[in-house]
């Protein structure tokens, strides 16, 4: 056995050990157990505050576990978070980035903090700002930009350093299809080359199209975990489309019917 090659391929590059997370009396993660494997793209579902974002913090080290430990690319996050964040792109819910820099300038800036050497740095932000249609607007200061504009600016910011595992909250949200598709596309690609991707989206046909397994999240919980099959198994539904099996999981299918009804 070629140890080296085989231990790297094989090693997860996500472990969520019995983590769970309280603010105050508010349980946003319950003793959550995953795993997600090297090449991975691994989409997070789940209603509005079933606790995604906060399992997406943890793996960045940005919040802390009130129990359970948190391994990423073989490191221990808590002890290890700087580490951690060179080797991991983050894409944050809400991007805070630099408002009163050019679109340019704060590439350059993130490239910098990641020490990409210069002539690579110029070449992937020159290539990214053409691919995310952003040309001839890098020079403009963030602040005028529209809300897709800033989110494809802190795409490419995740992208630049080459991680070797992304934490995509919400990538998808606020893109134009053409660029959603770019996304979706160069995700693929750096699965190829061995890129790690966890994603959380409410957007279930890029999750079903997209996404290797699939993780639906329920009050702070894994309720269902696998591929498309998997899921319809789990919810008996064999056949369907991942928003049925969403809503039958999460037990909103009784509201699907409300909105019918106020549609009619
Ligand atoms: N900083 C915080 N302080 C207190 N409670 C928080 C904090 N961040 C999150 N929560 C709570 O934790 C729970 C999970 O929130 P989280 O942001 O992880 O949900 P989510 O699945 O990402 O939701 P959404 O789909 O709306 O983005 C919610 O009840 C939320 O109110
Ligand atoms: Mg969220």
């Amino acid at each position: 056995m070629q140890g080296g090659a085989v231990k790297m391929y094989s090693s997860s590059a996500v472990e969520l050990k019995d983590v769970t997370k309280r603010y105050n009396e508010i349980v946003a993660v319950n003793n959550l157990n995953l795993t997600i494997g090297t090449g991975e793209i691994f989409g997070l579902l789940g209603p509005n505050g079933s606790g995604k974002s906060t399992t997406l913090k943890m793996l960045m080290g940005l919040v802390q576990p009130t129990a359970g430990s948190v391994t990423v690319l073989g490191l221990d996050v808590q002890k290890q978070p700087v580490e951690v964040k060179a080797l991991v792109g983050y894409v944050p819910e809400s991007p805070n980035i630099y408002e009163f820099l050019t679109g340019i300038e704060y590439l350059d800036f993130i490239a910098d903090i990641y020490s990409v050497p210069t002539a690579e740095k110029q070449q992937r932000i020159t290539e990214y700002l053409k691919a995310m249609q952003l040309e001839g607007r890098e020079g403009d200061m963030i602040n005028s930009y529209s809300d897709g504009m800033k989110k494809k600016i802190s795409l490419i910011s995740a992208f630049i350093h080459k991680p070797k595992l992304l934490i995509l909250d919400e990538p998808l949200n606020a893109l134009d299809p053409r660029s959603a598709r770019i996304v979706k596309d160069f995700l693929h690609e750096l699965k190829s080359q061995g890129v790690t991707t966890i994603m959380s989206t409410h957007v279930l046909e890029i999750a079903e199209a997209i996404c290797d397994r699939i993780g639906i999240m329920y009050q702070g919980q894994l309720l269902a975990l696998g591929n498309m099959d998997d899921l319809r198994k789990t919810a008996s539904m064999p056949g369907s489309g991942l928003e049925d099996v969403f809503l039958k999981l999460t037990g909103t299918e009784d509201l699907r019917a409300v909105v019918e009804e106020l549609m009619k």
